[in-house]
């Protein structure tokens, strides 16, 4: 039987089949061909999800002094049930991703159709043909128990893989920028030897041309300029590798007014990534406690901030929603703790702060259970049987993003004590987390297996009528603030 990858909005793309492989090499092949006669470079962005859709849009779209495209961009998807309708959703200039910032599917748009400067696929042949190689795969944190960081480990597999089908293919001389966030380390002493060998494999004698510089984008209104038009850090394996970054980012980024902060290793642009999302995990943790004292005491915990904001001193200081999660707040701190030990071979325990941080983030949506089960006792009903509407799915505003968002831990919790839930979302079509939660986010990897009694939410479907959504709710759990 045909297997098929299903796009949120229902469409269905068989996935390719051997047979197709080599006609969309000779495709890629031709387009490439006409791109290097226009003077192109050839920039292949490997995985296309939250953040390489829109990088390699983002390359695609960028220019030389007199408004000529410099790079011809081909983002390269695994043909996954999962994933593979990226690819020819891409093909048509649809994005991907659903998001406030109007940016996003403009400028995919822009590329594909007008400017023909960028294209997808799924054939990790695209990589023969690369003078720059992007990775923006995933590198997840697996948790063993909610809560508790510490007993997590980095699971390392997509990158790992990755990183060997790109030495296995590309020529010697391409640059490799990695800019997923990894363990602090895994640049020099992970991804280095398995290219090294690889290449040593296929008889070449120079060493790979390999980089690291972060992402910090931040899915949301401005999606497109938090990596265009910001900071970036970045750093070479060696001369020629820093180099070639920095020639590269100052191509494709504002870097004239956002400057680049190029650093002597690679373990130090990670380890940048790594402190600085574990800071602000932890003043959003910092404030749960003080919530909390604030509940109890009758206390506006906002006005209460907004007073303290006007210190130019203290301005960064930031409201926890119900929930802390996405993709990265709950892992980064974990990636730096699990390096420590299994990178660099360290026994001790330094690390208090990070992974506490992280543990009380990961539980603080369930504190929103409770709150709905008292309001709802203090009006004369039970727990169970309520009919409850969750208004947001996303882990913040805007965005259509559902990794890890509080949302679905409230969801869990207000399930397993006996509630009938429902969801509003206006950029979730899917809550997939939930649909397919035997496959989501990884086979067994699902908040689920956490919580009893889960089975049902497998029905769980987004209501994009509020109205509809709001018939008959016995409580309303406002849950993101999402401009709509
Ligand atoms: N989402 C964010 O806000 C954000 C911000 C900063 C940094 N990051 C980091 O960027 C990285 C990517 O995050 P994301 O949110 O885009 O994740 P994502 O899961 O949306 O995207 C990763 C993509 O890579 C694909 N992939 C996996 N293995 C592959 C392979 N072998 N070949 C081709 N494609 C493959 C997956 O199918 C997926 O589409 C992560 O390290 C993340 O921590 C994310």
């Amino acid at each position: 039987m045909a297997e098929y990858s299903l796009s949120p909005t229902g469409e269905k793309f068989p996935l390719p089949e051997r047979k197709d492989y080599l006609g969309e090499f000779e495709r890629l092949k031709k387009l490439v061909n006409s791109q290097r006669d226009l003077g192109r470079e050839i920039v292949v962005v490997m995985g296309v999800g939250f953040v390489g859709a829109v990088m390699a849009a983002v390359v695609a779209d960028a220019e030389n002094g007199k408004g000529n495209s410099t790079k011809f961009v081909i983002g390269m998807q695994r043909p996954s049930t999962r994933s593979f309708w990226k690819i020819p959703l891409l093909q048509r200039g649809i994005s991907p991703i659903n998001t406030e910032d109007p940016e996003v599917a403009l400028m995919i748009e822009r590329c594909v159709n007008k400017k023909k400067t960028l294209t997808a696929t799924f054939t990790y042949d695209a990589l023969k043909l690369a003078d720059v190689v992007v990775v923006d795969v995933q590198c997840d944190f697996l948790k063993e128990s909610l809560g508790n960081v510490k007993n997590g480990r980095a699971d390392m597999e997509a990158l790992e893989e990755s990183l060997e089908i790109i030495a296995a293919n590309i020529d010697p001389k391409a640059l490799v920028l990695i800019e997923t966030t990894v363990a602090p380390g895994t640049t020099e002493q992970i991804a280095y030897p398995i290219m090294k060998k690889m290449f040593r494999k296929r008889g070449i004698t120079s060493d790979p041309v390999l980089a690291h510089s972060y992402e910090r984008v931040m899915p949301g209104k401005n999606y497109v300029s938090s990596i265009r038009d910001f900071w970036r850090v970045c750093s070479g394996v060696n001369k020629e590798a820093t180099q070639r970054v920095v020639k590269f980012l100052n191509e494709v980024i504002n870097t004239d007014k956002y400057p680049l902060t190029v650093l002597d290793r690679p373990i130090e642009s990670e380890t940048a990534k790594i402190v600085e999302n574990s800071f602000r995990a932890t003043i959003l943790a910092f404030l749960d406690e003080w919530s909390l004292f604030a509940e109890h005491n009758g206390v506006d915990l906002i006005k209460v901030i907004n007073a303290i904001k006007i210190r130019p001193t203290h301005s960064n200081i930031i409201f926890p929603g119900p929930g802390i999660g996405g993709y990265c707040l709950p892992k980064d701190g974990g990636l730096g703790v699990w390096a420590y030990r299994h990178i660099h071979g360290f026994e001790d325990e330094i690390f208090k702060i990070t992974p506490l941080a992280i543990d009380i983030n990961d539980t603080r949506a369930l504190h929103v259970a409770q709150l709905t089960r008292d309001a709802l006792r203090n009006m004369g009903r039970p727990i169970a049987s309520a009919e409850i509407l969750v208004l947001g799915a996303s882990y913040r505003e805007d965005v259509g993003d559902t990794r890890y968002s509080g949302s679905e831990l409230i969801v869990r919790r207000l399930t397993e004590m006996g509630a009938e839930l429902r969801v509003h979302d206006p950029y979730a079509l899917h809550w997939w987390e939930f649909e397919k939660q035997d496959e989501y986010p990884a086979s067994s990897h699902s908040l689920k297996r956490f919580f009893r009694g889960q089975e049902r939410l497998k029905d769980l479907r987004v209501e994009q009528d509020l109205k509809k959504a709001l018939k008959g709710v016995d409580a309303l759990i406002f849950a993101v603030r999402h401009q709509p």
